[in-house]
């Protein structure tokens, strides 16, 4: 295991000392939402998280005729968080076409899994959570390190 979960219930952003502003982490999951491309479920997601580095990225579902091949708002978050350098996220939440927290779905938790820093938290429908609250003993990257 390369990367700790020490779980959620800090004050601060893991690692920065500094408090996480889910305000202004929601705000930008909420701007996020007019970029999605939601033509079949009219279903728009935004997500935001911050970076260790402290930026802040956003993304939104682009969907796709082919209906199975559609982007999550997380997938687009996740490819800027690379094109923009990399980093590993200390802190995430998504929102609905109204605004409202969103669960991210078991893919999603996936992805975040991989791309998280040490004590990531995410704000969710039922509070502020742990990777380790949210998807219990995943796999990842440390299940394909040799012996
Ligand atoms: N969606 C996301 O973008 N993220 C999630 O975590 C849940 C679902 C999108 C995919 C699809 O475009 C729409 O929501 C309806 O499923």
């Amino acid at each position: 295991m390369t990367i700790d979960d020490d779980g959620g219930g800090r004050a601060g952003a893991p690692g920065t000392g500094t408090a996480i502003n889910w305000d202004a982490l929601t705000h930008a999951a909420r701007a996020a939402l007019v970029h999605a491309y939601v033509p079949y479920s009219k279903y728009p997601v935004g997500a935001a998280a911050l970076v260790d580095d402290g930026r802040l990225i956003s993304g939104a579902n682009v969907e796709n005729a082919s209906y199975g091949l559609t982007l999550c708002a997380e997938c687009s978050m996740v490819s800027a968080l690379h094109m923009g350098g990399g980093g590993r996220i200390t802190a995430f939440t998504c929102v609905d076409g109204d605004g409202n927290i969103l669960m991210p779905c078991g893919r999603c938790r996936q992805l975040l899994y991989e791309h998280r820093a040490p004590g990531m938290q995410l704000l969710t429908v039922s509070g502020i959570k742990s990777m380790q609250e949210v998807l219990p003993d995943a796999f990842g990257p440390q299940d394909l390190e040799q012996p």
